[in-house]
């Protein structure tokens, strides 16, 4: 299926066979965005970080990280993939049509204490990537690396009998998901289909596979689990 294109860009072109060096965006530089970025580094890929306070404020992470930085406006046109990893209600300050025709992976979260009270997720309407993709309507947008703490993703939890760790992911495009399943191989993972947008809520904050470390039965199980008006204690999750 074609995907509505951005300077002749086609996300689904990505050879998901022989994706060494796919050009990573990554919009948000804090905890996930480096994290990311090194991970994509480390796996033979070009990332690309940008912030809100602009590029020239980057200078030694990306030195550090042998990453590029690039203003946000420009992250598309450096793109095969872009990262959205911001407090979640600054993503909703970014120019809706900047990630037209993009396949873009969402780690946000909501966190009323520091995004403030969101009505439409306190009584359970809408999911987080759901509000994403309405906001960035042209593009694809695919939840992933939200229910893993940054820490993590640098010093990987040994799970018992060295099990590999399953992470969760929700999208409405199947070519999307098969994307992300080969690049969450690539960083060392399994990949668990949680389904479409609408139920991402399974993993949202505060859920039982949020951001504990589960192989893929225990994510199956753990996100069986999930009852939508539930939450864990707050914090619980963090070791
Ligand atoms: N930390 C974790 O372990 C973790 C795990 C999973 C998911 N998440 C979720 O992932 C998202 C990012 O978390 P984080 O911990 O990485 O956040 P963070 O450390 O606070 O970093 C946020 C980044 O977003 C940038 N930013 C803010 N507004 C922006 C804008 N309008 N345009 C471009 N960049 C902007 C900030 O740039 P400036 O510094 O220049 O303002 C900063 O680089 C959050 O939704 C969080 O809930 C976090």
């Amino acid at each position: 299926m074609a995907q509505p294109s951005r300077g002749g860009y086609l996300w689904n072109d990505i050879d998901i066979a022989r994706r060494s060096d796919l050009k990573i965006g990554i919009i948000g530089a804090g905890n996930i965005g480096q994290a990311l970025a090194r991970l994509a580094v480390a796996n033979g890929h070009t990332a690309t970080l940008s912030n809100s306070r602009g590029p020239e404020t980057l200078r030694d992470v990306i030195a550090e990280i042998g990453c590029q930085a690039k203003a946000t406006a420009d992250i598309p046109s450096v793109s095969d993939i872009v990262v959205l990893t911001v407090p979640l209600t600054a993503a909703f300050k970014i120019a809706p049509h900047l990630l037209d025709g993009r396949l873009v992976i969402d780690t946000n979260n909501y966190y009323p204490d520091r995004d403030g009270k969101i009505t439409m997720l306190d009584q359970r309407e809408t999911t987080t990537s759901q509000m994403i993709a309405n906001h960035f309507s042209g593009a694809t947008i695919v939840k992933a690396f939200n229910a893993i703490l940054a820490k993590d993703l640098l010093d990987p939890v040994i799970l018992p009998n060295a099990a590999k760790r399953a992470l969760p992911i929700a999208s409405d495009d199947t070519a999307a998901k098969a994307v992300l399943t080969a690049l969450q191989a690539d960083f060392g993972y399994d990949t668990v289909d949680a389904g479409h947008l609408v139920d991402s809520w399974r993993f949202e904050r505060a859920k039982p596979a949020y951001c504990i470390p589960l192989d893929t039965s225990g994510l199956i199980s753990a996100l069986a689990a999930a009852e939508r008006d539930k939450e864990l204690p707050e914090g619980s999750w963090r070791r």
